[in-house]
């Protein structure tokens, strides 16, 4: 029996067409199947050093990622590594909540193996799509022996599912894992680790939830952001629309506009998690034990948003039982 490299497509500028021969932008995210990608590219067969097993997640525009989608390739990616000729995963998404998914996987999946995201900037259809040899260099990674957990791949670069975000709109190179740098390189058709090796697979924290991930529904958390001259408004329309959690994106290390940190302390009053994430793109903003609330742990805004989905996920499965 051949091991297998599993490729889940859901959409994306990397299977974007445009009616515009040969443009970079103004094109339509995911229009090409996964299949159709595959197959346009010589040498990935090789590359996977085993068969390929292409099979369509979703096909849409990462900004309409939602927790239907999120769900469905959770569960794909979890029935796939339960085969043991699984070595990896790649998964073609698009570049607008990439880093969300990938911290949401990374959270759920056995990291035994690993799960490769990649992505373009550029459409397929574009005069040189970078499409393809992102493609071609996930495959590599998820074929290396030493890959483990929930990586991406972009513009030769491997990232943490942790550290990564999207820092520029348009730029090929468009993802940063701030002061730690990227993980290695693909490098032609080797992978090329930034410390010599590969990093430790971290035990994802969620794991048990993924059995019944889909079965209750998803709660509502909003994201605020503390800024000149606001009210906390926000934060009170929040909680009366029945969320169950807000993140706030703080000034540097952690502050918050008075205003906005009164509304956070009558949404604690009403039984709602908060977590402050700092809206500063680098650096780590430090922990806040004397406040009525708990820091992200250096998550960026939109990932202590999916952690704290998915914890209280986790309460809610809890109190169930
Ligand atoms: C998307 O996120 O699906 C569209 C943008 C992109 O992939 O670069």
């Amino acid at each position: 029996m051949q091991r297998k490299i599993v490729v889940l497509g859901t959409g994306g500028t990397i299977a974007g067409t445009s009616s515009v021969a040969g443009a970079n932008v103004g094109y339509t995210a995911g229009q090409i199947g996964v299949q159709q990608l595959l197959a346009a590219i010589p040498g990935l067969e090789r590359a996977a050093g085993g068969v390929l097993v292409a099979e369509q997640v979703a096909q849409l525009d990462s900004k309409d990622m939602d927790f239907e989608v999120w769900t469905r390739l959770v569960q794909r990616c979890t029935a796939h590594l339960a085969d043991p000729l699984v070595a990896g995963i790649v998964i073609t998404h698009g570049t607008d909540t990439l880093e969300e998914t990938a911290w949401l996987l990374h959270q759920l999946l056995d990291a035994s193996r690993p799960v490769v995201l990649t992505c373009a900037m550029r459409p397929a259809t574009a005069l040189v799509p970078d499409g393809p040899q992102n493609l071609l260099d996930a495959v590599t990674l998820a074929a290396h022996p030493a890959a483990r957990g929930v990586l991406l791949v972009a513009a030769g670069r491997v990232h943490g599912a942790r550290e990564v975000s999207k820092v520029h709109p348009l730029r090929l190179d468009a993802f940063e894992s701030g002061d730690t740098g990227p993980l290695g390189w693909v490098e032609a058709d080797r992978v090329r680790w930034a410390h010599g090796q590969a990093p430790l697979a971290a035990v994802p924290t969620h794991a048990a939830l993924v059995p019944a991930l889909g079965s209750a529904p998803w709660p509502r958390v909003e994201i605020v952001l503390s800024h000149a001259g606001t009210d906390g408004a926000l934060v009170d329309w929040a909680v009366q629309g029945g969320a169950r959690g807000i993140v706030v994106a703080a000034t540097g290390d952690g502050t918050l506009h008075h205003a906005l940190e009164a509304a956070l302390a009558r949404a604690v009053a009403a039984g709602v998690q908060v977590r402050v994430a700092s809206r500063c793109p680098l650096g780590r903003m430090r922990d806040l034990p004397d406040a009525p609330w708990r820091g992200a742990d250096g998550l960026s805004p939109v990932k202590a948003r999916v952690s704290l989905l998915l914890e209280l996920l986790q309460a809610s499965m809890q109190a169930s039982i």
